[in-house]
């Protein structure tokens, strides 16, 4: 197969002391490649331990020898054939009596030199669970709605009689009842503040969304970050400029952005903090809806990067779940709006952290053409200056 040779087993360019095969095999990600027939042409070390099978024997063999037929993998493979474009799918379940079950992500590649020949990464469980993780968050935002309406219903109505009691007694009280009262006054409006940042997670309305230049919300945002919370921070920019527009609704994301970095500025150390924020443009990667069928295109992604001492492990599974707190004065809503808000645009957020290094990956639909501008729209917004 010359094809083979030349394709699936190049010299590095330039250093030929490094095997494109070597590469492969030193990765933990399964990587198998397919010809135009769903014979199995390449597979790195990983995949060899994957599928259970030498290379040798692997080989020469067709995948659906491997893996049922019925699996959505064959779906996207064709449809990978068809369009040309790459695929990314979460949560696959891969299941055959020769490799067990499996929870993969699936990435589907064609090789766009030749025609039909298509590569699969599969990434196993650990990296599989992460991103399973953001996908709940989305069910998160979605119980934080419905746990707002109530909290507006049965807290906020109660409330106000009690605050109206407290201040009847409040006239008759001796000095010393008085503190009480007061005491009762001051936590019932404490109560009724939260629940008035709650009332945001009870708007169901449809998002009213336009193209929005999200290099402009970016600037908005540090400039507010460097001239409040975030003073003693150094920021760091690579944008990409030629990034078309999100399709998005401006104010929203500015407070999606402002509580990202808020949190960013309040992780980084306060002597050698640093904040990067980077936008890039992804091509030909899509998204496929699990249990739908529908396929997603975001191809905007922001990363909002810090050098503070990274996610507590024991929160990272529920972070975007609302009141989830490491800060003593925090209200643990900040992630949990920013989830609400991005599942509203359609979007997709990753979260990757270790010490030194904490990475949000967003990922947006962009704007087309039809949408209207709103690169003149006033600099001012509701969401400035306060961080959820
Ligand atoms: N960049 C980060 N680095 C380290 N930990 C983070 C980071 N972002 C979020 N966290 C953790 O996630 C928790 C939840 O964040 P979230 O923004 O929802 O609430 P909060 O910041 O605690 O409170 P609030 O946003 O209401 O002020 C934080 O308390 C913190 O422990
Ligand atoms: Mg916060």
């Amino acid at each position: 197969m010359a094809k083979q040779a030349t394709v699936l087993h190049p010299k590095g360019g330039g250093n030929d002391d490094i095997d494109i095969e070597s590469i492969f095999n030193a990765l933990a990600t399964t990587i198998v490649v397919i010809d135009a027939d769903d014979v199995i042409v390449h597979v790195n070390a990983a995949g060899e331990q994957f599928l259970q099978g030498s290379a040798n024997f692997l080989k020469g063999r067709q995948l659906k020898e491997l893996m049922p037929y019925d699996n959505p993998l064959f779906s996207l493979i064709t449809q990978v054939r068809r369009d040309g474009l790459a695929v990314s799918e979460y949560g696959v379940t891969l299941e055959s009596p020769r490799i067990g079950r499996n929870l993969v992500n699936l990435q589907v590649a064609p090789l766009l030199d030749i025609p039909g020949v298509v590569a699969l990464t599969l990434q196993q469980r650990s990296i599989a669970d992460k991103i399973d993780r953001q996908l709940t968050h989305r069910g998160a935002a979605r119980s934080v709605t419905a746990m707002a309406a109530m909290l507006a219903h049965e807290v906020k109505n109660p409330l106000s009689g009690i605050r109206g009691a407290a201040q009847l007694l409040e006239q008759n009280a001796t000095p010393d009842d008085r503190g009480l009262t007061t005491l009762i006054r001051e936590e019932a409006d404490r109560i009724c503040d939260l629940v008035d940042r709650m009332d945001v997670f009870s708007d169901l309305s449809p998002l009213k969304r336009d193209a929005v230049n999200i290099h402009q919300v970016l600037d908005r945002v540090m400039q507010l970050a460097k001239n409040g919370f975030g003073k003693h921070l150094r920021y760091i920019t690579n944008f990409d400029p030629s990034l078309p527009p999100v399709l998005g609704h401006r104010d929203q994301l500015v407070q999606v952005f402002l509580n990202l970095i808020k949190n960013a500025a309040e992780a980084a150390p306060h002597k050698g903090g640093e904040i990067t924020l980077e936008t890039s443009y992804q091509q030909g990667v899509r998204f496929a809806v699990p249990g739908t069928g529908a396929l997603i295109h975001l191809p905007l992604l922001v990363s909002i990067k810090d050098n503070g001492d990274g996610i507590p492990d024991d929160i990272m599974h529920c972070l975007f779940d609302p009141f989830v707190t490491t800060k003593p004065q925090g209200s643990g809503l900040g992630l949990a709006l920013v989830a609400k808000i991005i599942g509203d645009h359609g979007g997709v957020i990753e979260c990757d952290s270790m010490a030194k290094r904490t990475e949000f990956r967003i990922m947006l639909p962009m704007a087309d053409k039809s949408a209207t501008t709103e690169a003149d729209k006033s600099a001012t917004t509701e969401a400035e200056g306060k961080a959820q």
